[in-house]
């Protein structure tokens, strides 16, 4: 028998077990019905595939994995332990974890578990291996799901293993205390430790300034975690590490959650063997802060496609005010998923849960169980258009001429620093940066700073706070070369320990950005000043005001007010064939679209996309196709015109360069032509 072709993924987290077996019959139907493919089982299983500390349990689901093999669905298999049963935290209260406020937590909730305890780890590696064992060389099984959602409802626990662990991670970063007094600049206040066993995990009841997000020893607090992060890494390690060793070779991840701060993320990506992660956005505008969680998500894997391993069908729970998904906005919401690079598009979840936690959490059926609800039809109509194209699309790349550089050691030290502004929030700032280059019509790879930049015209790189390494050489590299560099106020001021050279501001970058900082004004929200630049009005600015003087920049923009009136606060400093640009002060969205439109330009790129209110492009790209997605976010029809021959695959119909294609609000449209090259990317 042939294998039919690949196909973009569909279906999501299935719990069958949360319901009577009369309706397992009916949900094999329905996932026809709805064209479902693939389904996410065992997450929150551990009780029932454990109910006893020295018993295994898997008859119940036997029967579910076997229906599901039967029915001819793919799996994606997890390892129980997003969630532990009572028993253990019992016979182990270790596995809970220690709160910022130093508070052992008693049994409850999910997600929780303290990442350096031996007793949850031996309990979740010994159940991950089980279920390895049973089904690990099912062929069904595609992909295997380690834990859930790291961090969600915890974060980090203050515990003493975590403690003694803390003190074993420093050991290792640092080797010597002079090293660690050094980084942790620990003579500022007396604290310099004369052994690492002096060490406590920075919390409420030692070291911190006003809460979690601020510190008092910002690097001691930076370590703390990026030490959390090993930890986490470390307890999916060995879940990772017990399946690989029945699991033939199927790949293994687990589900992010985009631009989600306590974990970075980048030190986590080599150990997955594909990007997933879990599409919640929070509110129904936010579709550039959506897509810029994409491109984050894409650029864990070096651009390689990822899954969007669950999004609601139609609402969430966890919300204030949890509004539906418009008619239409679902599909919309799938399709951009896969124009930036998704090969997977699952739900949470099949069936609506009962009670206890999330029971007006959407899924395909409601509670009713019936097919006829507007959600179910609109899901049933996903299917058919992604099973329509079956052969499309899958394993195509989304590389892209502009690199935006996200970083979470500078996203943690700008949000914990002390001075100069509590207001500037990092995922504001390259949201709205993002936001520009994406209404320009510029697709962006969104990508750690240790990438090589060879391959792109533009580096955006807001915040840039903590510069690491040769990324200072490595950026000057990239400009003489040709590259356009833009970043601005608070870059290049600190290493990797978060400690400032002593030299002027901005530090690292002062010789590539041709400018000195002289001083750093922050001002509350609604305080801003006007930036004059050439032939329109000036930009305006608002929370931060770095005073500039150039020093082989040139100046394209200048304050209007306060007593740094006319000076610099906006500079372009050309260097060897390219330009990087500073950017002093906070600009809103428009004054982001006006120096981003610039920098596009001399970067040579155009989209004949750009520029159409609510509409957003992006192009996907295989050997054999390139793939263009037009995705219409506005409220009101808009018309563009072609810039290719091709097939508009969800229609039919065939496009010619320069007809035009009109959007309702909420299409798409998904052209297929001949390769092309990247954005238009002259070769
Ligand atoms: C997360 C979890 C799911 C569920 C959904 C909906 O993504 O992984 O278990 O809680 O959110 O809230
Ligand atoms: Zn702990």
């Amino acid at each position: 028998m042939t294998r039919p072709a690949p196909k973009i993924r569909y279906g999501g987290d299935y719990n069958p077990e949360q319901w009577p077996e009369e309706v397992w019959e009916e949900d094999l139907a329905l996932f026809d019905r709805a064209g479902v493919d693939t389904l996410t089982v065992g997450v929150f299983d551990w009780a029932l595939l454990q109910p006893a500390p020295d018993r295994y349990d898997f008859e119940r689901f036997d029967r579910i994995m076997g229906m599901l093999r039967d029915a001819g669905k793919d799996v994606v298999l997890a390892t129980a332990t997003g969630a532990q049963p009572p028993w253990l935290a019992r016979a182990h209260p270790d596995v809970t974890r220690v709160d910022f406020h130093g508070r052992r937590h008693l049994y409850g909730q999910r997600h929780n578990h303290c990442p350096n305890s031996p007793s949850f780890r031996r309990h979740a590696v010994a159940l991950a291996e089980r279920i390895a064992q049973r089904y690990g060389d099912w062929d069904n099984v595609v992909a295997w799901h380690v834990g859930n959602e790291y961090g969600g409802e915890g974060g980090a626990c203050y515990c003493e293993h975590c403690a003694a662990a803390f003190r074993v991670w420093l050991r290792e970063r640092y080797g010597t205390l002079e090293r660690l007094n050094e980084a942790w600049n620990a003579t500022f206040w007396s604290h310099t430790y004369t052994d690492f066993e002096e060490v406590v995990p920075p919390s409420a009841i030692s070291e911190h300034w006003n809460g979690p997000d601020h510190t008092a020893f910002q690097g001691t607090t930076l370590d703390y975690r990026r030490f959390t992060t090993d930890s986490m890494i470390a307890s999916y390690l060995a879940e990772k590490e017990a399946v690989e060793r029945y699991s033939s070779g199927k790949p293994v991840t687990t589900n992010m959650m985009g631009l989600f701060r306590p974990l970075d993320y980048h030190r986590w990506a080599p150990h997955l063997d594909f990007a997933s992660w879990d599409n919640y956005p929070p509110d129904a505008r936010s579709q550039d802060r959506v897509a810029l969680a994409h491109d984050l998500m894409r650029g864990l894997k070096g651009g390689e496609p990822f899954w969007v391993m669950e999004q609601t069908p139609s609402v969430t729970a966890s919300r204030g005010v949890n509004p539906v998904k418009r008619p239409g906005v679902m599909r919309l919401w799938s399709w951009q998923a896969v124009a930036h690079g998704a090969d997977a598009v699952l739900f949470f979840q099949w069936r609506q849960n009962r009670g206890a936690s999330e029971k007006y959490h959407g899924a395909v059926l409601d509670h009713s169980g019936r097919d006829d609800t507007r959600v179910f039809r609109e899901v049933a109509a996903l299917g058919a258009e992604l099973e329509a194209l079956r052969g499309e699309i899958t394993g195509a790349r989304a590389d892209h001429r502009v690199a935006l550089l996200f970083d979470w050691d500078s996203w943690w030290a700008v949000e914990m620093s002390d001075g100069p502004s509590r207001l500037v929030k990092y995922v504001d700032v390259v949201r709205r940066w993002y936001a520009a280059l994406q209404a320009a019509g510029a697709g962006v790879d969104v990508v750690p700073v240790d990438t090589d930049l060879a391959g792109y015209d533009v580096v955006v790189a807001p915040l840039l706070h903590v510069v690491e390494g040769d990324l200072p050489a490595r950026l000057e590299e990239f400009v003489r070369r040709g590259g356009r560099l833009l970043t601005g106020y608070l870059a290049g001021r600190n290493d990797e320990d978060d400690n400032a050279p002593l030299a002027d501001v901005p530090g690292f970058l002062a010789d590539l950005l041709g400018v000195r900082v002289l001083e750093t004004d922050a001002l509350p929200a609604e305080e801003r000043n006007g930036i004059a630049v050439d032939g329109r009005e000036p930009l305006d600015s608002s929370l931060v005001f770095e005073v500039l003087q150039a020093r082989g920049a040139e100046v394209v923009g200048t304050y209007t007010s306060d007593f740094y009136a006319g000076t610099p606060a906006l500079t372009r400093h050309a260097v060897g064939d390219g330009s990087a640009w500073y950017v002093a002060t906070d600009l809103d969205a428009d004054g982001c679209a006006w120096v981003v439109a610039r920098v596009l330009a001399e970067a040579g790129i155009s989209s004949p996309y750009g520029g159409v209110p609510g509409l957003e492009a992006v192009e996907r790209h295989r050997d054999d196709a390139s793939y263009l997605f037009l995705l219409h976010h506005g409220s009101e029809p808009v018309e563009v015109v072609a810039d290719r021959d091709g097939l508009s695959l969800l229609d039919g119909r065939a496009v010619r360069a320069g007809s035009v294609l009109a959007l309702a609000p909420a299409d798409v449209v998904v052209v297929r032509s001949e390769p092309r090259p990247r954005d238009g990317e002259v070769r």
